[in-house]
């Protein structure tokens, strides 16, 4: 087979394009280079496709490093201005559409992980890694991945949906509800973000006005969830239509849930992989994990985040991504190394995942 030449598509305009351009980064150091070619294609955080001497750039920055200096801004900075320097080059999508054979996606979040690219890509006629529109869609929306798997017989957490333009007419009125059907503490949480940006753990009444406000400034549609006392296991699957599950892994955060700066910043979590169940728990959870996966329609990959909770042991659906951090200490790629799939062999494994996966539909 002569070598295939595969679109490396990282950045774009979502809240993680910084952690997405430092998984690019650990991709593109594991592409076989005897099965393939590397057309880096970094999408700036306005949306802007840009040409290969700009992506490559962005490619070649240690940004993890600059994410940790003491400026972290830095880091945005750098990748505006690398951008801004090859502003006269512009992207060729005519080139890309005749010379890409495979896109493997590392976007997070809006417009990368929610179905979007990958309508575009189908346009283009470029098979593509993971899951198509429906399914990104789906998983994107937290609202919408805890009905689908609720009715596979998946449980999840209650949960109240509030649409942002109704909560700004009648704050008060959402707040008197919320209070009304559930126990303290909640989780309010933006439907379609990641990274927990705009997640808050409420404690009391008074402190759910501010979550909700700032919430429904982030996103249309918000979700007001029960607190599972819990652990966090997530589960890695692999594969098209027969997909594999991963050991279980385990997230102990840093602070009082995964936020944001423990994710990214404080890197206080402890990762335990295995995750500390028994048998019988990670049979299940491995178990619910496909079921979530077929359930959303999912191809390629997704990682699946559960709680099993204290208490009850009862496995509890959180949420699905279905393009998950993939740097060298993401969960992801642990988790298939930890079941006997390295990193170079996921990387190939999922891109031959996307050209069967092309294949497969373009035969039906
Ligand atoms: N219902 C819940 N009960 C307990 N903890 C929660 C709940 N929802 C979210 N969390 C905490 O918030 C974190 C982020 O929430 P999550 O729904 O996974 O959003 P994101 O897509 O931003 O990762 C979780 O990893 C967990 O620590
Ligand atoms: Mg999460």
């Amino acid at each position: 087979m002569s070598r295939r030449t595969v679109a490396l598509i990282f950045g774009g305009r979502s809240t993680e394009h910084e952690i997405s351009v430092i998984s690019a980064r650990a991709v593109a150091a594991q592409i076989d280079p005897g099965k393939f070619s590397v057309t880096p294609v970094y999408i700036d955080r306005h949306g802007r496709w840009q040409g290969t001497r700009c992506s490559s750039e962005i490619l070649a920055l240690d940004l993890a490093a600059l994410l940790r200096s003491d400026d972290p801004g830095s880091a945005a900075a750098r990748l505006d201005s690398i951008a801004v320097e090859n502003a006269s080059e512009p992207f060729d999508f005519r080139a890309f559409q005749e010379d890409a054979d495979v896109a493997f996606l590392v976007l997070h979040g809006s417009f990368g992980e929610d179905g979007r690219i990958q309508g575009c890509l189908e346009t283009f006629g470029i098979p593509y890694t993971g899951c198509g529109v429906t399914a990104s869609a789906l998983a994107m929306d937290k609202e919408l991945t805890k009905l689908c798997a609720s009715a596979a017989g998946i449980e999840v957490a209650d949960s109240l949906t509030i649409l942002s333009n109704e909560y700004f007419r009648d704050p008060v009125g959402a707040c008197r509800e919320v209070e009304a059907g559930f126990c303290w503490p909640v989780f309010v949480k933006p439907a379609s973000l990641g990274s927990s940006v705009g997640i808050a753990k409420v404690h009391h009444a008074a402190e759910l006005r501010p979550a909700l406000d700032e919430a429904c400034l982030l996103d249309m549609k918000v979700l007001v969830e029960a607190a599972i006392s819990g652990r966090e296991i997530e589960v890695a699957v692999l594969g098209n239509d027969e997909p594999i599950a991963s050991v279980p892994g385990e997230i102990v955060p840093g602070s009082e849930f995964y936020d944001f700066e423990d994710k990214y910043i404080r890197n206080a979590a402890k990762m335990y992989i295995p995750a500390r169940l028994s048998e019988t728990e990670s049979e299940a959870v491995r178990n619910a994990a496909l079921v979530v996966f077929r359930a959303l329609g999912c191809r390629g990959l997704s990682r699946i985040d559960f709680f099993v909770e204290n208490s009850t042991s009862r496995i509890v659906l959180n949420e699905v991504n279905t393009i998950p951090g993939f740097t060298d200490v993401s969960m992801y790629p642990m988790l298939m190394a930890a079941t006997g799939i390295d990193f170079p062999e996921l990387v190939t494994r999922l891109l031959e995942l996307a050209l069967e996966n092309a294949s497969d539909s373009n035969n039906r």
